[in-house]
């Protein structure tokens, strides 16, 4: 069967049909690798339940599976055999849900998930929507003198408030250390060599190397910017659709407005590269990834 890439909006997202997840031969994983590079996050629908092991195997195309600090400080007695899976669980009793805001997957992991592999395997009648906001277009619209002031900064990323006081995870014994860590605001890209703006509400705590005002309105600013609706695409979920995003250059935002319903599925992360600094002295985008799609602004 013909594999088909038909994009969702000129900046960011494209729907694949013709493939069967759990049976990529190296000619459509192939096909697939190079419609994530170039639409940063892919949608699948009409697939069946993925196994764990096969939602695994279908991880390890991409890389090294991610293990969320959920699990790393609070192993699962079963977790052997699922390691690496986050099970995403909604429910009229929920108190939080899961990504209800935007952000890259663990950003503050040394070496953040670079690939998220979700399916939902419930989905509400209506409503729980995902969102993505391409951060290429983000950092492109961005001004020259922008660019300039930005070029070499570190931001700091933090899970603690996020897992220790949001998710209150009971397993995790109260004194253990979530992951932080300082990233360039602006990476690089390996793949598409594109510079992308690194910086989200859920884990950017604060701007290094900046005297503290000046770095909370420029993060309040960038952080704003992240979210601007002519960056976004919007998923609507059906019943055991997949979603595969990069988070080294989209942000995502789950929407939880389908309260009392309930929504339920498997996410796997692949371990991603420790974030490099977009240079702008040094560094160029290669000819084939050239030609923005963001009208900049004045
Ligand atoms: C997440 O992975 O942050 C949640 C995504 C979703 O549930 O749509």
């Amino acid at each position: 069967m013909a594999i088909d890439v038909t994009p969702l909006t000129p900046t960011l997202g494209a729907e694949i049909a013709g493939v069967d997840l759990s049976a990529l031969d190296e000619e459509q994983f192939a096909t697939v690798f190079d419609a994530f590079v170039d639409h940063s996050v892919i949608f699948f629908r009409d697939q069946a339940a993925l196994s764990v092991d096969q939602h695994l195997a279908l991880a390890r195309r991409f890389g090294e599976v991610h293990v969320h600090p959920f699990e790393r400080l609070a192993p699962s007695p079963d977790g052997g055999g699922s390691r690496g899976l986050l099970r995403m669980h909604t429910t009229a009793d929920s108190r939080v849900a899961a990504g209800n805001r935007w952000h890259s997957d663990v950003s503050c992991d040394e070496r953040p998930p670079q690939a998220s592999i979700l399916q939902l395997h419930d989905v509400p009648p209506v409503g729980g929507d995902t969102l993505f906001s391409g951060m290429y277009a983000a950092y492109e619209s961005l001004s020259d003198r922008m660019k300039r002031f930005l070029d070499g900064l570190t931001a700091h990323h933090s899970g603690e408030d996020s897992y220790r006081k949001l998710f209150r995870v009971e397993t995790v014994d109260p004194g253990a250390t979530w992951p932080a860590v300082d990233h360039p605001v602006v990476r690089r890209h390996p793949d598409s060599g594109r510079p992308a703006l690194y910086v989200n509400r859920e884990f950017t705590e604060y701007m290094n190397d900046l005297p503290k005002e000046e770095g909370k309105a420029l993060l309040a600013f960038l952080l704003d910017h992240s979210e601007r609706v002519d960056f976004q695409c919007r998923f609507a979920w059906t019943r055991n659709a997949v979603a595969i995003w990069d988070n080294r250059c989209v942000l995502h935002h789950a929407l939880w407005d389908y309260w009392p319903h309930e929504r339920r599925g498997h996410r796997i992360s692949v371990v991603g590269e420790r974030p490099a600094a977009w240079r702008l002295d040094h560094d160029r985008v290669p000819a084939e990834h050239r030609g923005s799609t963001v009208r900049l602004t004045a």
